[in-house]
């Protein structure tokens, strides 16, 4: 079942399933699916349908709403069934932190019945609501002291708004936010091969929102920030280890290198449920890789012959060290590096 786009939010529960926009059909149609099953939402997960930490840690918890009913007869409920649904579902995509994490939520919920599971995953989408926007919020915050150009050029990478997010957006939502001040003279969006998340998402987003901005491809964005063209760099994450490295989109460490080249603030905004301190460096991290198909094609044409070996990375790690400052919905992290500078005193909260 599909529907038109109405409201902010992208991911919501219809009482049955959870319906979310579905994100491979954009920007040719704004449609929405309806997931009813595990089967559906790990599908979903996979093929990018619903796609972006925050957004993939949201329908996966109601994926165990719909595993806790699917599973329960005349009041008793299979418990090993549902725990094998929430194991498939947190293994559906595995560097996202928010996915697991949400889905044990759910799943710690059990004991108390389909109810609570239900309220568990409401709970999260509304948390996951709210701490994108705090997250957003300081970030803006941050950006506010350390850019003193009137007019900021910001370049953001893959998506970070309201699809990636269930609502409002990390890094573009710390966008709209200096939007929101007429703080912002143009956003460079680079395109984010090979699902063109930047291309497809961001843009039909902030065309919406009605925030300048212009297109580029991936390679484009370092030397964007070599010419000076940009101000800051505002991207999201989908696992923070504890010492700070950042793992997010494949493309995000070539632009952390250019600005911290370049004197450009590098910032990542993220809700802190993205920091996993089980993990001590990004080395631990597990980046997923995807099928070779991806790059192989690009929409119904063949760019390479079809037996070419390929290396399809969804994500890459940034070290702490080239990060100005992670902006979180609780506080600002500011790497070791960058507070040896007295005027970067300031950038970290009291
Ligand atoms: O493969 P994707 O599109 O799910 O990757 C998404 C990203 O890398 C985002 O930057 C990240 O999830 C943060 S979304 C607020």
């Amino acid at each position: 079942m599909t529907g038109a786009i109405a409201q902010e939010s992208t991911v919501h529960w219809d009482g049955a399933a959870v319906v979310a926009v579905d994100q491979t059909l954009l920007p040719h149609a704004c449609r929405s699916v309806r997931l009813g099953s595990v089967d559906d939402v790990v599908e979903a997960i996979g093929r990018l349908v619903v796609r972006g930490a925050p957004a993939i840690g949201v329908v996966g918890a109601f994926g165990v709403v719909l595993s806790v009913r699917a599973n329960t007869v005349s009041g008793h409920t299979g418990g090993a069934a549902v725990r094998a649904d929430a194991e498939r579902l947190a293994r559906a995509r595995p560097t996202a932190v928010t996915l697991g994490w949400a889905v044990g939520r759910a799943l710690a919920r059990l004991d108390d019945g389909p109810e609570a599971v239900l309220q568990a995953a409401l709970e999260i989408m509304h948390e996951v609501e709210q701490s994108n926007r705090g997250a957003a919020t300081r970030a803006a915050g941050l950006i506010r002291r350390i850019c003193k150009r009137p007019q900021l050029r910001v370049l953001t990478h893959c998506n970070t708004g309201r699809f990636a997010t269930v609502a409002w957006g990390t890094a573009l939502g710390a966008i709209r936010v200096l939007a929101d001040e007429a703080r912002v003279e143009e956003v460079l969006v680079g395109e984010t091969r090979p699902l063109l998340q930047g291309a497809r998402l961001t843009t039909w987003e902030l065309a919406q929102l009605g925030i300048p901005h212009r297109l580029c491809i991936d390679a484009a964005g370092p030397a964007s920030i070599a010419a000076g063209m940009v101000d800051c760099v505002l991207v999201g994450a989908d696992r923070v280890a504890a010492n700070g490295d950042v793992a997010n989109k494949i493309g995000t460490y070539a632009l952390a290198i250019a600005a911290e080249r370049h004197g450009v603030p590098f910032v990542v905004v993220a809700p802190e449920s993205t920091i996993d301190s089980t993990i001590a460096d990004g080395s631990a991290i597990q980046i997923e890789e995807r099928d070779p198909e991806e790059i192989l094609a690009f929409g119904d044409a063949r760019v390479a012959p079809a037996d070419t070996a390929v290396f399809n990375p969804a994500f890459d790690v940034t070290p702490a060290e080239l990060i100005t400052a992670i902006a979180t919905d609780r506080r600002l992290i500011a790497c070791e590096q960058h507070r040896r500078s007295p005027s970067d005193a300031a950038w970290v909260e009291a």
